[in-house]
């Protein structure tokens, strides 16, 4: 009998979890759970008996892999995929997959959420601004990227996008102006979301020069990973804009300077919850699960990213 492994440090909501066994033993697969693990021996113990994986951001480096005796697939329930070693994956003849577009609303509404909570000042009872006629950049359209600028279109802002991987038309539809450069999109907007992923070419491409650039009441939303941020070049930023503020979905490594020295200015989850919805869990584990069966009964391999 074929075995699949649920790890995930951060479980699903249990609707999600019923979901996917119910897709894995229609299967006439067994599913194992190891579910808020502590050590990531234990992941690499877990792995040892498997034929497939999912996992969230859970971290499916090398040594996992190599555990895998049996492992033919991981997917990542969720868009990005910067946590599995995709090298050794591709090494070891492991298809590698991420459910694109399943948890993207849930990401775009807490990155809305974010703006409005600190537009009106955590709610601690001053006077704050809103988010209507202010200009929105989107720094990538992809599912996110589209979702946000759905929700941000019924508070009345004004909508741009940077994405040189997305037809301009497509964002026009939207209601969003395609502008050419990064540059123009950071001068140009007071509130910056971020959605490109985590790699080679954008880890710290966000840093000072950019952040600097941005007109007055400047706030850079990161819903995507702490990793593209240049944080020596957003701590100087913070210095010298005192109007510049920060909302991250996960904290940065500088968390203890950022609120030691610019209190009001920032907000951080503890934990990365932008896919943290019910919702999220059953689009996002449901589709993994579905995916699993696909390729280990069809061979099908529509969304696998290590080609
Ligand atoms: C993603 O890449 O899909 C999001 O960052 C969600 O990550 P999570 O599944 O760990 O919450």
């Amino acid at each position: 009998m074929k075995k699949v492994l649920v790890a995930t440090d951060k479980p699903f909501a249990k609707v999600a979890v019923d979901g996917i066994r119910q897709i894995i033993e229609k299967a006439g697969y067994e599913l194992l759970l190891l579910e808020k693990y502590t050590e990531h021996s234990d992941f690499v113990k877990a792995v040892e008996q498997v034929d497939a994986v999912i996992i969230r951001s859970d971290i499916a480096d090398r040594e996992v892999i190599e555990a895998g005796k049996n492992l033919k697939i991981i997917v990542r329930a969720g868009a990005g995929y910067d946590n599995i070693d995709l090298a050794a994956a591709t090494e070891h003849k492991i298809v590698a997959m991420n459910t694109p577009g399943q948890n993207s609303n849930a990401v775009a509404e807490l990155a809305i959420g974010m703006m409005i909570y600190m537009a009106r000042n955590a709610y601690n009872g001053s006077s704050g601004t809103e988010l209507r006629d202010k200009s929105l950049g989107i720094h990538a359209y992809g599912n996110v990227g589209k979702y946000v600028a759905g929700i941000a279109k019924g508070f009345g802002m004004k909508l741009y996008a940077y994405d040189p991987y997305v037809d301009a038309s497509a964002m026009e539809k939207d209601g969003v102006k395609p502008l050419a450069s990064v540059e123009e999109l950071y001068s140009k907007c007071q509130y910056i979301s971020l959605h490109i992923p985590a790699n080679a070419q954008t880890k710290k491409s966000i840093g000072f020069e950019l952040l600097s650039s941005m007109p007055k009441g400047a706030t850079l939303v990161n819903t995507a990973r702490k990793e593209v941020i240049d944080e020596e070049g957003l701590l100087k930023v913070f210095e010298a804009r005192p109007d510049f503020k920060y909302l991250s979905d996960i904290e940065p490594d500088c968390k203890a300077d950022v609120s030691e020295k610019f209190a009001g200015r920032y907000f951080f989850t503890p934990k990365k919850m932008g896919a943290q919805t019910s919702e999220a869990n059953v689009n996002a584990g449901l589709a993994a699960a579905r995916q699993i069966v696909d390729f280990l009964e069809n061979g099908i391999t529509t969304f696998q990213v290590n080609k």
